[in-house]
């Protein structure tokens, strides 16, 4: 029997190590948080919105997945604890709780893989290119890496786009305390990465700089498995200095990225960068807390290991 309202949750998430040179094929770790996006959908005859009518023109998440479910309009109720462009996985939240939801809904199995598909195809389609990194981590949960050595982690799926192939695999991410500290810009991805694309294209400087990005994350990924808290902060710093040189920072994330230094192990811009968030690695979380805030940033401390997506 069909149901005529479902609602599902997808965390958010902070990526550890490798954005940007995850969407050329390259490793990254990514990792869910205590922070959710949640999709409420409803049979209906007119597209609406959190209760106000919309064209699926402005919202192409949205349009991708009810189109793949042949579905043509419903009514859809969003809330979210994921601050929207911030690096930190609310699209890929939505998509992924949005096809959870619309499956729900039409009586279709909750099959992880086939969400994660899904909410990646939706991205890929928003953004103009993508890698699967967000989506996956927010349909899995807990942590994920994509093409780690095949010694570390447990396969979950494949996905393919172009010339691009990525095995994501969960993996076990120790306890340990992240700060985020949110910068208050709002900044796209799709912009970002189309950004990257050019400079990789005039220039095979850049195409170094992402080779050594995806070096680096196979370093970081060895200090997960160690529990070597002290390496990963020391490669997560390296990794900010990569991504700078890439041009994807900006003067606020440098700004908290250096005054959490003094009290983490090490500290990056999260996500896409250009604004969004950066994360610390510490010890110290109400120091970090303290200096983000000081700095002119938004922070909090985040929970790892949480749930991937779940119809409720
Ligand atoms: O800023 P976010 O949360 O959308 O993260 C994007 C991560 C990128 O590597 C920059 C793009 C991608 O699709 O992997």
């Amino acid at each position: 029997m069909t149901a005529n309202i479902s609602s599902a949750v997808s965390p958010g998430k902070l990526i550890l190590l490798g954005e940007h040179a995850v969407v050329y094929g390259k490793p990254a770790v990514a990792i869910a948080i205590d922070r959710s996006f949640k999709c409420t959908v409803e049979k209906s005859n007119r597209m609406t919105l959190n209760g106000n009518p919309i064209s699926l023109d402005y919202h192409p998440h949205v349009k991708t997945i009810l189109k793949t479910h042949g579905i043509e309009s419903l009514a859809l109720t969003t809330e979210s604890t994921i601050p929207a462009t911030s690096g930190l996985g609310s699209s890929a939240a939505l998509s992924s709780s949005l096809s959870a939801a619309v499956r729900k809904l039409a009586g279709e199995k909750i099959d992880k893989e086939e969400i994660a598909n899904e909410a990646f195809n939706a991205e890929y389609v928003a953004q103009g290119r993508a890698s699967p990194l967000d989506t996956s981590c927010c349909t899995n949960g807990k942590g994920i890496s994509l093409n780690c050595p095949d010694n570390m982690g447990e396969h979950l799926w494949t996905i393919s786009k172009e010339s691009n192939t990525w095995n994501i695999s969960e993996i076990h991410v120790p306890e340990m305390t992240f700060v985020i500290g949110y910068t208050g810009i709002k900044a796209p991805t799709g912009p970002l990465v189309e950004k990257v694309r050019r400079y990789r294209a005039r220039n095979t400087f850049a195409a170094d700089i992402i080779n050594e990005i995806g070096d680096v994350t196979l370093e970081g990924m060895k200090a997960i498995d160690k529990n070597d808290v002290e390496q990963l902060g020391r490669i997560m710093t390296k990794d900010h200095k990569l991504l700078s040189i890439l041009g994807v920072s900006c003067n606020e994330l440098n700004k908290l990225v250096n005054a959490s230094l003094d009290y983490s192990y090490g500290a990056k811009l999260t996500g896409s960068g250009g604004g969004g968030s950066m994360v610390a690695l510490t010890d110290k979380p109400k120091e970090v807390c303290d200096t983000i805030r000081l700095h002119g940033g938004e922070p909090f401390v985040v929970k790892t290991n949480v749930e991937g997506v779940h119809v409720i």
